[in-house]
C-alpha cells in the first residue's frame, strides 16, 4: 500500500484530538509502570513473604498471565459496547488492582491483585492505540497513537526510579500502590473524552457521531468524512464471517506475526536482564548498574520520541526496517561480547554501548509501529476483535520469552541466547519486507478499501 496523500491534508487545528491522545495515553503509562515496577519490588516482597521460588516465579508472570486473559475478551467488549466505556471500566480496574496488590496480606492476595492489573493492562494495551487511531485525522494517526508507546516507556522509566527511590524503606507496598494515582487521572480524564465516532457510526448512531466529529475535528465541514465511514460500514459483514474472511488473512498474519516478533527479539530479557549486563561489562556496584538501566529506559523515550516525529514523515515500513536491522546488528555484538568469560576494557564498552542501541533501535521500530499497525488495519466492525487476536498473542509470546529465557541461558549460554533473539529478527525484517503494508497519510476506511479490493481480486 502506498501513501496517497492526496485528500489527506494536515488538520487545520488539532488541539482536542491531541488532548484526548494524551488522556487515552495515560493507559500506556499504567501499563509501562506496572509491567516496570515488579523488577525492583519483588526482591523485597520475596523476602517479607519468605516465597519460595516457585511463588517468586508466579507473582512475577501473575500480571502476564492477567494481560493475556484481558486481551482475550477485551476486543468483543470494545466493539460491544465502546472504546470509551472500556476504557473507563479499565481505569477503575486500575485502581483496584494497585489497591488490591499494596494492601496484600497474603502471596496469593498479591498473586490474584496482580493477575486484576495485568487483566487491565491487557485490555488497555489495545483499546487505547484502537481508540486513539479512531479519533485522529490521517495525516497525524501515527504520532499520536505512538503517545500510547511513548507513555509506555515512560512509565517504566517511572518504575525504575520508584523502586530506586523506595528501595531503602524496602517499600514494595507503595511500589505498587502508586499506580493508583495515574489510573484515577486516566478515569478522570475519560470523563472529558468523547465516545469513538467512528465505534458510534458502526453503531448506527450517525447524528452523535457527526456532533463528535465536529467537536474533535473542530469543524462543521465532517460530511465527507462521515460519508467515507459510512461507505466503509457498506462493505463490511462484521462478525466471525468477516474476522475469518479470505480478505482478512494478510492482515491477521501481519498482526500475528508483528505480535510474536515484538516479543521474540527479546525487548523484556534486554531490560530485564540490563542491570546484570551492566555489572557484568564491568559496572561494579549494583546501584551504579541500576542507574546505568535508568540510563537504558531514557534511551528509550528520547528514541520513542524520534519515532513519533518521523511515523507519519517517512512512513510505518522504513522505521520498521531500519529498526530492526540495527536490533538484529547489536544482538549479534552483544553476543560476541558475551563469548569470552571475562569482558576485557573494550569488550566491555562494546556490550555496554551495544545494549542502548539495541534498545534504541527497538524504540523506533517494532515498539511503537506494532502497535500503531493492529489499530489500523483491520475493518471497523471487527477492529476490536482483531486487535484481541494480535495482543492475545503478543502477551502470550512475552509469557514464553520469559518462561524460556533462564533455561535458555542455562542451556545455549548468553552469547547464543542472544544470537537466537538476533536470528529471529532476520525473519522479522524478512516478514516485513514481504508482508507489512504502508499505511502513512492514508484514513482508516481507506486502507480497508484495499484489503477489500485484494479479497475481490482473488475471487
Ligand atoms: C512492548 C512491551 C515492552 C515495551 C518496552 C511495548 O511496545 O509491547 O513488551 O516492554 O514496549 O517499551
Amino acid at each position: 500500500m502506498s501513501s496517497p496523500e492526496s485528500g489527506v491534508s494536515k488538520p487545520a487545528t488539532s488541539g482536542f484530538v491531541t488532548m484526548v491522545s494524551w488522556i487515552s495515553a495515560l493507559a500506556g503509562l499504567l501499563f509501562g509502570y506496572d509491567t516496570g515496577v515488579i523488577s525492583g519490588a519483588i526482591l523485597f516482597v520475596q523476602q517479607d513473604f519468605q516465597l519460595t521460588r516457585v511463588q517468586e516465579e508466579v507473582v512475577v508472570a501473575a500480571v502476564l498471565l492477567g494481560a493475556v486473559i484481558g486481551a482475550s475478551f477485551g476486543g468483543k467488549l470494545a466493539d460491544r459496547f465502546g472504546r470509551r466505556k472500556i476504557l473507563i471500566q479499565v481505569g477503575i480496574l486500575f485502581i483496584i488492582g494497585a489497591v488490591g496488590t499494596a494492601l496484600a496480606p497474603t502471596p496469593a492476595w498479591l498473586a490474584i491483585g496482580r493477575v486484576v492489573v495485568g487483566v487491565a493492562i491487557g485490555i488497555a494495551s489495545f483499546t487505547a492505540p484502537l481508540y486513539i487511531s479512531e479519533v485522529s485525522p490521517a495525516s497525524i494517526r501515527g504520532k499520536l497513537v505512538s503517545l500510547n508507546q511513548l507513555m509506555i516507556t515512560i512509565g517504566i522509566v517511572v518504575s525504575y526510579l520508584a523502586d530506586y527511590g523506595l528501595a531503602d524503606a524496602r517499600a514494595w507496598r507503595w511500589m505498587f500502590g502508586l499506580a493508583a494515582i495515574p489510573a484515577l487521572v486516566l478515569v478522570i480524564g475519560l470523563i472529558f473524552v468523547p465516545e469513538s465516532p467512528r465505534w458510534l457510526m458502526s453503531q448506527s448512531k450517525n447524528s452523535e457521531a457527526r456532533s463528535v466529529l465536529q467537536r474533535i475535528r473542530e469543524t462543521t465541514d465532517v460530511g465527507t468524512e462521515l460519508a467515507d465511514i459510512e461507505a466503509d460500514l457498506q462493505l463490511q459483514e462484521g462478525g466471525w464471517r468477516e474476522l475469518l474472511a479470505r480478505s482478512m488473512r494478510r492482515p491477521l498474519i501481519v498482526g500475528i506475526g508483528l505480535a510474536i516478533f515484538q516479543q521474540f527479539t527479546g525487548i523484556n530479557t534486554v531490560l530485564y536482564y540490563a542491570p546484570t549486563i551492566f555489572e557484568f561489562a564491568g559496572l561494579r556496584s549494583a546501584s551504579a548498574a541500576i542507574l546505568a538501566t535508568v540510563g537504558v529506559g531514557v534511551v528509550m523515550v528520547l528514541l520513542t520520541v524520534v519515532a513519533l516525529r518521523l511515523i507519519d514523515r517517512v512512513g510505518r515500513r522504513p522505521l520498521l526496517l531500519y529498526g530492526i536491522f540495527g536490533m538484529i546488528i547489536s544482538l549479534g555484538v552483544l553476543g560476541f561480547s558475551f563469548l569470552s568469560p571475562t569482558l576485557s576494557n573494550i569488550v566491555a564498552w562494546v556490550a555496554m554501548i551495544s545494549l542502548p542501541v539495541y534498545v534504541a533501535c527497538f524504540a523506533i521500530s517494532l515498539g511503537p509501529v506494532f502497535w500503531l499497525l493492529i489499530s489500523e488495519i483491520y475493518p471497523l466492525k471487527i477492529r476490536g476483535r482483531a486487535m484481541s487476536i494480535a495482543t492475545v498473542t503478543n502477551w502470550g509470546s512475552n509469557l514464553l520469552v520469559a518462561l524460556t529465557f533462564l533455561s535458555l541461558l542455562h542451556s545455549l549460554g548468553r552469547a547464543w541466547t542472544f544470537w537466537l533473539y538476533g536470528a529471529i529478527g532476520i525473519i522479522a525484517w524478512i516478514f516485513v519486507y514481504r508482508l507489512v503494508p504502508e499505511t502513512k497519510g492514508c484514513t482508516l476506511e481507506e486502507i480497508d478499501a484495499r484489503w477489500h479490493n485484494i479479497g475481490q481480486s482473488a475471487k
